[in-house]
């Protein structure tokens, strides 16, 4: 099967299951799935039940698709993403991203876990930009025409429109919204002291090991990105070491802000 054909057997198999016309996609990244539970009228779907989707492996990842009813918004939700660093094809890991543009989503808010360079530990960060360290592309390939563009532009992937707006309910919910510059990496080895130096010196402000790939999908077909990252640790080299239980202690700390600050920003997009 060709993607394009992989997608439409996909599209028509959530849409018989009544994932009609969500209006925003929600990918929700380590320990940030609980969001999910919110989700009202909800159709619940186990990844391994969905052709052609992939599986996910990590802790703090529950595998399971949910669509319904958010901060009176239809959504989308992936509780759990695909990572490269666990085998996927970026085909896979981006494909839930093809399915949110094929049921006719306009938007999508991708959140993840980021070791913070410029940011400390509870930090919420508006992704303003990527950096692409990962050495891959999940365009590489024969373009989907239909989609988009075989050189698209990546000037405003993360939608200037939706920082905006996201900043004014921060504003208003009293939350600290920081900014900064995303640098996607493959993991899954946690940087080294020396990378988190050049990093910073290349202009980033939090490093992770998802986002690009799911963004540059995004672009390529003009989804519009909310990215948030919640800044979980000191990036390597800022303190003595890294461990996946702190990413994810940190998280449960923060989330209660990060679901808050959500909700009140889809009911604004
Ligand atoms: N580096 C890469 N990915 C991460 C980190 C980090 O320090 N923290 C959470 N995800």
């Amino acid at each position: 099967m060709t993607l394009v054909e992989k997608i439409n057997v996909t599209r028509e198999f959530l849409q018989a299951k009544g994932m009609t016309a969500p209006e925003f996609g929600l990918i929700l990244g380590s320990g940030l799935g609980e969001l999910a539970e919110e989700i009202q009228n909800a159709i619940v779907l186990d990844y391994a039940d969905i052709p052609n989707w992939g599986r996910s492996t990590v802790t703090g990842h529950a595998g399971k698709l949910i669509y319904g009813d958010l901060a009176g918004r239809k959504v989308l939700a992936l509780q759990g993403r695909f990572h490269f660093y666990e085998g996927n094809p970026l085909e896979v890991v981006t494909f839930p991203v093809r399915i949110m543009k094929a049921l006719g989503c306009q938007g999508v808010i991708v959140t993840n876990a980021a070791g913070g360079i410029g940011f400390g530990p509870g930090t919420l960060m508006a992704i303003s930009d990527h950096i692409n360290l990962t050495g891959q592309n999940p365009l590489i390939g024969k373009n989907l025409e239909d989609f988009g563009p075989r050189f698209p532009d990546m000037s405003n992937a993360y939608s200037r429109d939706y920082r905006e707006k996201a900043q004014a309910v921060a504003q208003k919910l009293g939350i600290q919204l920081d900014e900064g510059v995303y640098i996607g990496v493959s993991g899954p080895s946690y940087e080294t002291p020396a990378e988190i130096r050049a990093f910073k010196t290349l202009g980033a402000d939090a490093v992770g090991m998802s986002t690009v790939p799911e963004v540059i999908v995004a672009a390529h077909s003009e989804l519009k990105v909310l990215g948030i990252s919640a800044i979980t640790n000191h990036a390597a080299g800022f303190q003595d070491e890294l461990n996946h239980d702190e990413v994810v202690a940190v998280t449960e700390r923060i989330k209660e802000d990060f679901k808050r600050l959500v909700k009140a920003i889809l009911a604004e997009l």
